[in-house]
């Protein structure tokens, strides 16, 4: 069970009016918003503690040193990693895959290689892969999904062969919620000699993560989707790989030792973080980890499942005839509605649902609820090519997360109840 109102205390942002209304943050998809912690780890840092991390002798340097790498060993739990080193920081989950994409990929894919994604996956996980696949002459291929936005697995199994490299898949859609089998992917992968990076970006403020279950080579984890900073995010990769790989990026602290002739280059996980990183947001992005771990990813779980199941039966109630309910009372309208149709209805999801409305453009749904105070994402959520498969141009999307409240969903219902009249 999760205290709710005490949840919602560490929220100041939570606590607003917008265009007049109480703040209704539904988009929680794109972003998180942060605890009192986190906002408050970043003032610390700032008023207190700032200095270049593994460079200097100064108390400062050390602490900050220290607070950084304090977030590593948090993270490495978080994702039960073997070892610390196979945690790098980086900006975000875009970041990672460039990295993935641009060194693995640049080192190990060969003309007439494969690359599989799937269909419903972010552009993140979609334009590295076309990028290094043109340089190298690799064919990238796509897992097909049925109506309800699940992934097609025979369809997985006949596109994999020894010429199968890497599978790059999302572990859950930001546009539809879909849960992908991951374990099952990452087994049939290997079992052609193949690699795996999973893009977590949408999975880890709600699923646990385990990579040494997993199995998976690669796994891409945005701090400011699980209640952390933007501009972090933190590759995990096997030793072995990143071992293996060259460096991403040249500058200070990814090497041994330079002169012009010649550079050698740091250890793992320094290799791979050249440059003054994001200090500050990794040393906050620690308390979201805190956050997490002290609620429990199952009470988090449990909370945003109900408020699923709440809201979609909430919108399905406006598509009965002459019936629309606000979640609490039921309404009794005599002309017609339009017909809402819920987009992205896999069985395994997390809190995440898409919808349009009969006749009206996303953008515009968008629009008129904000006047109302509620915060959705509307649009291709990029994922253009997920969007042409299901033949739209965008969708409305209201995702949640552990602060938001049945009655919040009521006022949403509410004003949708309103926009469905014809
Ligand atoms: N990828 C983020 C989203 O789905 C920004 O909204």
């Amino acid at each position: 069970m999760v205290e709710i109102n005490k949840i919602r205390e560490q929220f100041p942002i939570l606590h607003q009016k917008v265009n007049g209304k109480p703040l209704v943050y539904f988009d929680n998809a794109a972003t998180t918003q942060k605890p009192l912690s986190v906002i408050e780890a970043l003032n610390t840092y700032y008023t207190k503690d700032n200095a270049n991390i593994h460079r200097a002798a100064h108390t400062l340097a050390a602490r900050s040193t220290e607070m950084f790498e304090d977030t590593r060993k948090t993270i490495q739990a978080f994702i039960n990693a073997r070892e610390l080193e196979e945690c790098i920081f980086t900006k975000g989950v875009t970041e990672s895959i460039n990295l993935v994409a641009q060194t693995w990929g640049r080192k190990f894919l060969q003309v007439g290689d494969e690359v599989v994604i799937t269909c419903m996956e972010h552009h993140s996980n979609i334009v590295p892969w076309q990028m290094i696949c043109e340089e190298k002459g690799a064919i990238l291929k796509v897992i097909p999904i049925n109506d309800s936005g699940e992934l097609l697995m025979d369809e997985f199994d006949k596109l994999l062969s020894p010429k199968t490299k890497m599978v790059a898949c999302v572990w859950v859609s930001n546009a539809l919620g879909t849960i992908n089998p991951v374990k099952e992917i990452i087994e049939k992968a290997h079992a052609v000699g193949a690699k795996v990076l999973l893009d977590g970006a949408q999975a880890c403020s709600h699923l646990d993560v385990d990579v040494q279950t997993l199995d998976c080579d690669f796994l891409a984890i945005s701090s400011h989707k699980l209640y952390g900073p933007t501009g972090v995010g933190v590759l995990y990769g096997k030793r072995e790989l990143f071992e293996a790989m060259p460096p991403y990026q040249g500058g200070g602290e990814m090497i041994k030792e330079v002169s012009f002739e010649r550079t050698s280059y740091n250890e793992i996980p320094y290799k791979f973080e050249a440059g003054t990183p994001n200090i500050g947001d990794v040393i906050a992005f620690k308390y979201a980890l805190d956050f997490v771990n002290e609620l429990g990813k199952e009470n988090i779980r449990n909370h945003e499942k109900e408020l699923l199941h709440y809201l979609v039966n909430g919108l399905l109630r406006l598509n009965e005839t002459d019936v629309m309910s606000s979640g609490v009372e039921t309404h009794h309208y005599a002309s017609p509605q339009k017909t809402i149709t819920l987009i992205g209805t896999a069985k395994e999801k997390v809190s995440v649902q898409s919808f349009i409305i009969e006749g009206m453009h996303h953008f515009d749904v968008g629009m008129m609820l904000d006047a109302r105070g509620i915060a959705v994402r509307t649009g291709h959520h990029c994922t253009q090519p997920l969007m042409n498969r299901l033949g739209l141009d965008g969708t409305v999307r209201a995702s949640f997360s552990v602060y938001n409240t049945k009655e919040e969903i009521d006022v949403f219902i509410e004003a949708v109840s309103k926009l469905v009249k014809k």
